[in-house]
């Protein structure tokens, strides 16, 4: 008389396996589904993810032409136009020449190795006027981002932004973000000095062997994501329970793990209640 009540139930059972499965999945697919929401009235009073600073004034190029004559311009050419030894650089939109200059990767003192994150010969300001100099010698190329990413992270989700870090960016920079060592002699850095900035423009630009992360593969808000969760977690490891990431993410994960192991806990009972 059991056996019949149990099976009766089994469309029931399946019916909630697949909600847990739908679950888990709009969970997952959280990260990807969001950059296609749609806008509502309360999303335009919210900041964008990323503001792109695109325009520069007559005094910005002008102090930065000054910078890279005196810094630059002996390697790659008095109008950015490159030489034998360092890449032309026209075309490639501030985001790029700002990140170079702002790690103090550039002005590069030995041409032959993988220019270094060191202590930056200039402040951001004057980065950005050697960018907006740069910018100011040719239309940026449409494969770069068009302007200098200043990202903001108030309202951003740690929770997907680790996810995201796991997924696109733990496989060479590690999970801690300590960096490692690369094919061919190269190597990711470590991510803990970079500034929000800079971690948006690596995304956006792909620095040497870092490939480009574009607006297709990761939408405005997914960069804030991961770069909260970098500049948040990454470079905070003691923090990590005093910040959202503690109240959430365990409870989240927790939860998905339950479901699997209720789910799981189902189909043993269903399929021990159809054999006997
Ligand atoms: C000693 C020569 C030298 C000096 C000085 C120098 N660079 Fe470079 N630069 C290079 C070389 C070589 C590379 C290619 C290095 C690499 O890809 O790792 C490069 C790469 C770059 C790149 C990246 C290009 C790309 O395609 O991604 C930027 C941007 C850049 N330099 C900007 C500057 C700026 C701005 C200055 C002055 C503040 C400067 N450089 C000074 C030699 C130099
Ligand atoms: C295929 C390996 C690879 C992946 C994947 C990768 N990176 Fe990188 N990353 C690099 C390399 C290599 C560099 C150094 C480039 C150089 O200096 O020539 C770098 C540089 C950086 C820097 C500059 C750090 C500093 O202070 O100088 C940041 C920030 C960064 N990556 C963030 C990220 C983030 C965030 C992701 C994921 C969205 C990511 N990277 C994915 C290889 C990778």
């Amino acid at each position: 008389m059991r056996r019949p009540h149990l099976r009766s139930l089994l469309p029931a059972g399946v019916v909630a396996l697949a909600a847990v499965g739908g679950l888990a999945f709009s969970l997952t697919a959280g990260a990807v589904g969001r950059s296609t929401s749609v806008q509502t009235a309360a999303d335009s009073l919210t900041p964008p993810p990323i503001h792109y600073v695109t325009h520069f004034t007559t005094a910005q190029v002008k102090e930065g032409e000054v910078l890279f004559e005196a810094n630059c311009s002996t390697c790659h050419g008095t109008r950015a136009e490159g030489s034998a030894v360092a890449p032309d650089l026209q075309g490639l939109g501030p985001a790029t020449v700002d990140f170079w200059v702002s790690t103090g990767r550039m002005p590069l003192a030995n041409s032959s190795e993988q220019a270094e994150e060191k202590p930056p010969k200039f402040d951001q300001a004057q980065a950005t006027d050697i960018a907006a100099f740069v910018a100011s010698l040719a239309p940026t190329a449409p494969s770069y981002p068009d302007g200098i990413p200043y990202v903001n992270t108030k309202d951003a989700n740690l929770q997907l932004g680790m996810r995201l870090f796991v997924l696109n960016c733990a496989a060479c920079h590690t999970i801690t973000g300590a960096g490692d060592a690369l094919a061919d002699g190269a190597y990711a850095p470590s991510l803990h000095r970079a500034t929000s900035t800079q971690v948006a423009e690596a995304i956006r630009t792909g620095p040497g062997n870092m490939p480009v992360f574009g607006p297709g593969t990761l939408s405005n808000r997914q960069v804030a994501d991961i770069v909260a969760y970098v500049t948040g977690v990454i470079q905070h490891p003691d923090d990590r329970g005093g910040l959202g990431l503690g109240g959430i993410g365990p409870v989240a994960e927790g939860f998905v793990a339950l479901l699997f192991g209720v789910g799981g806990l189902m189909v043993v009972a269903f399929w021990l209640g159809e054999r006997a």
